[in-house]
């Protein structure tokens, strides 16, 4: 399909904040109704107020078919818990400091079911590339997502490995290199 990636606030400058809540009324992401819900009533006030910054993939009709939100969210290198498929080295080469890893977080990754499959991997793929023109300016190597167990796989497959469970969430935390995962 033919669309162009978009940063919110640019789409608003296009769209009008009514045309944006017009348009995103219409999104539906039925696998995960969380990113559904970000989209429509979280995005654009975390957009507005630098929390971070979603890039809405669209059609020349303003229509949205999938988004990705990226932000900066520093990790603390864990020790090693049973499961754990990062290990220590892997922290010692991305300036750890006091068992802080500075890293860029991929919050949110939707492809509306209206689009088609393999839309979500394609926008992956945009956001690692986005950020790893921040890491030729910035020097932040590490990119992280936080995930649902049921997405291990699917993140495995595009280079991520699991960190750790967070036992609270039941999140997962999965990390990459930039450099590797492209
Ligand atoms: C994740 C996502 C962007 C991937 O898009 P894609 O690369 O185009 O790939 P698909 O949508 O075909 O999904 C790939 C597989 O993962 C499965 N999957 C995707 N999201 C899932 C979820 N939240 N729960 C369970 N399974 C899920 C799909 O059913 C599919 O399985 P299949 O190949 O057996 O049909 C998209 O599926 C999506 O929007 N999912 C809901 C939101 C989500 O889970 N985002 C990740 C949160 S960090």
């Amino acid at each position: 399909m033919n669309y162009s990636i978009i940063r919110l606030d640019n789409y608003l400058d296009l769209a009008g904040r009514t045309g944006f809540y017009c348009n995103v009324s219409e999104y539906v992401c039925s696998k995960d109704p969380d990113v559904e819900i970000y989209l429509k009533e979280k995005a654009l006030h975390h957009t507005n107020h630098d929390v971070s910054k979603t890039f809405l993939a669209v059609d020349e009709h303003l229509t949205i078919y999938g988004y990705y939100t990226l932000a900066i969210k520093c990790l603390a290198a864990p020790e090693p818990t049973p499961g754990a498929e990062v290990s220590r080295t892997f922290y010692h080469n991305l300036n750890a400091h006091d068992g802080v890893v500075q890293a860029f977080l991929i919050g949110q990754l939707s492809r509306a079911d209206y689009s088609p499959k393999g839309l979500g991997a394609e926008l992956l793929k945009e956001a690692l590339k986005d950020l790893n023109t921040h890491r030729a300016d910035l020097g932040c190597n590490a990119v992280r997502v936080d995930c649902h167990e049921n997405m291990l796989g699917y993140y495995r497959d595009k280079g991520f490995r699991l960190m750790k469970k967070d036992p609270t969430t039941g999140l997962c935390h999965m990390v990459a290199l930039l450099k590797q995962c492209l």
